[in-house]
């Protein structure tokens, strides 16, 4: 993974990395608020023995009987009557600590206690009364015959603040703990994130080339029909692009039409298809938008059309082709609703009929884009797919599955069909801006691909247009 793929994540997925650090912070502060503080007090004493004998100190003891005083000072032969002698709470008195400093006749008693008073009054008390049982775990000290004494070098003081809790290093620790953490769920959310986030995405598990990409619509937005209602929005210079794009893979076909799907309903087939018809109307191509989702008929809907009557109708041999096909505004874009639900869909739209229909409209029409329902729960797609030049597979992003990309290309290649690329739609209009698609002003781009395009379309289907009209002669 590259730094800029993982500051992309960090930055799609700031939320996760700040709430752990708010979990992690809080419980911290909430561990360290409930933790009863220790105060720790220090004292330094000379530990000695003046006798008739001679003056003996810690320094001339051998080492075991050294180690013995240090480990007596720690335990409950001096605990215990310095206790009692302080009045103090079992708990009160956490930890002794008594250490003689090397090469100096000196003995170190640290104590930590619940308040500083006590933490101060132990050390001193435990210096005494170390002297005063000491002559019985030192033969040398008893040897002397004298009185031991501590005679104090560091007297002991109550400590002004407590050692623990520390409660900045705590906060900041856990600060730092919540981020690693954050940043930790947030690389594991990705790598378990099984949705389509972006065209690189989509491009990578798929294999094909993604022909576009659309941004999401929101709130006032809700016109599906942008090409018309909203030409100069990000929507419809993606969809513009779109046109440019598969204006460069019909130049493979050669076939002149395309079929728009999608692995699941809902993922925004008809919206495309609709309004990359316009988008072809509007560069002087005619064109014509049949629905061939029988299942789930709305291209009439969408564009405020009557659609009682149309694809089946002319399948039934009910009506002639020219009597159900309705003109769409002021340009050459025709449409063909889909007509009464069959009751069999696949059969109708793989039928013999269904064949000739479409040669017919390839003969008629400069550019033939057909709706068809989603690929994963039937099979009318790839049936769709022999008759028309290749397929334009939409994928929500944010919503659909990898898996379901994944198992709808499967499902076209085990058909033999011919998946021309994909468009990704909903998309974050962050990230189609991202790719310089559209100016933050909405206006379009001078000399952009997009003129290109209209320059394309019209050289693509200039022959046969003129064929057509030279037939009319
Ligand atoms: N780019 C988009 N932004 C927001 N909503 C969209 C977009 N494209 C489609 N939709 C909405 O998603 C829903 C499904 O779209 P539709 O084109 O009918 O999907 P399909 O034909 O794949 O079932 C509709 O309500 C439509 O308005
Ligand atoms: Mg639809």
């Amino acid at each position: 993974m590259q730094i800029h793929e993982l500051l992309a994540i960090l930055r799609t997925r700031w939320r996760i990395i700040v709430a752990t650090i708010l979990v992690v912070v809080s419980v911290a502060a909430a561990i360290t608020l409930r933790t009863p503080p220790t105060y720790e007090a220090y004292t330094r004493v000379y530990l000695s023995a003046q006798g008739d004998e001679g003056s003996v100190n810690l320094y001339q003891m051998p080492s075991a009987e050294l180690s013995t005083i240090l480990e007596v000072a720690q335990s409950p032969v001096v605990l215990t009557p310095v206790r009692e002698q302080l009045g103090l709470a079992p708990g009160e008195i956490l930890s002794v600590r008594a250490a003689a400093e090397t090469g100096t006749p000196l003995i170190d008693i640290n104590v930590s206690a619940r308040s500083p008073q006590a933490a101060s009054d132990v050390a001193t008390a435990v210096a005494q009364k170390l002297a005063e049982v000491s002559p019985e775990f030192s033969q040398m000290l008893a040897s002397s015959g004298g009185e031991v004494r501590a005679q104090t070098i560091v007297a002991a003081s109550p400590p002004g603040s407590p050692v623990s809790p520390n409660v900045s290093r705590n906060l900041a620790l856990a600060l730092l703990a919540g981020l690693f953490l954050g940043i930790g769920f947030a690389l594991l959310r990705h790598n378990l994130d099984t949705r389509v986030r972006t065209a690189k995405d989509l491009a990578e598990m798929s294999g094909k080339p993604v022909l576009a990409t659309i941004p999401i619509r929101k709130g006032a937005d809700t016109s599906r029909v942008f090409m018309e209602s909203d030409p100069f929005s990000p929507h419809a210079e993606a969809i513009r692009r779109l046109r440019t794009n598969l204006m460069f893979v019909d130049v493979t076909t050669r076939k002149h039409s395309f079929l728009v799907t999608s692995p699941m309903p809902s993922e925004g087939k008809t919206t495309t298809a609709v309004n990359l018809a316009i988008a072809m109307a509007d560069a002087g191509t005619k064109v014509l938008l049949v629905d061939a989702d029988l299942r789930n008929p709305s291209v009439a809907r969408t564009m405020g059309l009557e659609g009682s009557v149309g694809l089946t109708t002319v399948l039934l041999g009910r009506a002639s082709l020219d009597d159900m096909l309705v003109q769409w505004g002021h340009g050459e874009l025709f449409v063909l609703p889909a007509g009464e639900i069959p009751p069999n869909p696949s059969e109708l739209l793989g039928s013999e009929a269904m064949r000739d229909l479409f040669a017919e409209l390839a003969q008629r029409f400069d550019f033939v884009l057909v709706d068809t329902p989603p690929v994963l729960p039937v099979t009318d797609a790839m049936v769709v797919d022999t008759l028309t030049g290749g397929s334009l597979m939409v994928v929500a992003a944010n919503r659909t599955k990898k898996r379901h990309v994944a198992e709808a290309i499967k499902a076209f290649e085990n058909a033999g069909a011919k998946l021309a690329g994909m468009a990704l739609n909903m998309a974050p209009l962050e990230s189609v801006a991202y790719y310089g698609y559209y100016r933050q002003d909405g206006s379009t781009v001078g000399g952009s691909p997009d003129d290109e395009a209209s320059q394309l379309m019209l050289e693509a289907t200039r022959p046969r247009a003129a064929a057509r009209s030279r037939s009319r002669r």
